[in-house]
């Protein structure tokens, strides 16, 4: 069984998605701990629910980002895990950071990467008249965004859509399309091998459509 441990800053919906699937079988991981970087972060209550352990590594305690990085990483490191799931958390990575964990740290991101790197996805792609968006699951890497893109899910923009209904459609996505991609890793179909994603011995040029 692989040993995760999550990163999160906020309300923790595709952690507990992650941790529905975990319970039930259907990843073969074990969440060894959820670290957040903020003290009032809801999903540390589904943690604590859960019965995971949980950790604060506070960015606001810290003069610089290398000094919040480096205790970070010892407290990842602490749970020996085979991968870390950043599950919406909103901390920009020091490279020497990424680099430490390169192959065994996923991100998701609510854009069809690369369109929308960053924040404000939904709005941008409804302002750009797109008629779909969707989520992303990467591989971090040093550039924001822009690791190697694993598997990706869609949604539809309709005309009535706002950022915030898109959003929601979206997020509805990220729930099936991230615990999924945690499987594949867990069951060692999802590997990275210089610089690209293999799923069942293939390389992935091209995201997977889940
Ligand atoms: C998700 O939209 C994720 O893609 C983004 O932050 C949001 C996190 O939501 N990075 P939650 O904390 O998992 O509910």
């Amino acid at each position: 069984m692989k040993n995760i441990v999550v990163l999160i800053s906020g309300g923790g919906s595709n952690l507990q998605a992650i941790i529905d699937q975990c319970a039930d079988g259907r990843i073969n991981g074990k969440i060894a701990a959820v670290i957040s970087n903020r003290p009032d972060a809801y999903g540390l209550q589904r943690a604590i629910k859960a019965g995971i352990e949980t950790e604060v590594v506070d960015h606001t305690t810290f003069a610089d980002r290398t000094g919040f990085d480096a205790l970070l990483l010892q407290r990842i490191e602490h749970y020996q895990p085979d991968l870390v799931v950043l599950a919406g958390f909103m901390r920009i990575l020091t490279d020497d950071f990424v680099r430490h964990f390169l192959g065994r740290m996923i991100n998701i991101h609510p854009s069809l990467l690369p369109k929308y790197k960053g924040l404000n996805t939904h709005q941008r792609a409804i302002e750009t008249g797109d008629k779909e968006a969707g989520a992303t699951v990467h591989f971090v890497s040093p550039e924001l965004d822009g690791g190697p893109l694993i598997a990706h899910s869609t949604v539809s923009i309709e005309r009535k859509d706002d950022a915030l209904s898109l959003s929601k459609k979206v997020l509805a996505k990220e729930h099936q399309l991230y615990p999924e991609v945690i499987r594949w890793f867990c069951a060692g179909n999802l590997t990275y091998a210089e610089g690209l994603p293999r799923l069942n011995g293939e390389t992935l040029q091209f995201p997977v459509k889940v």
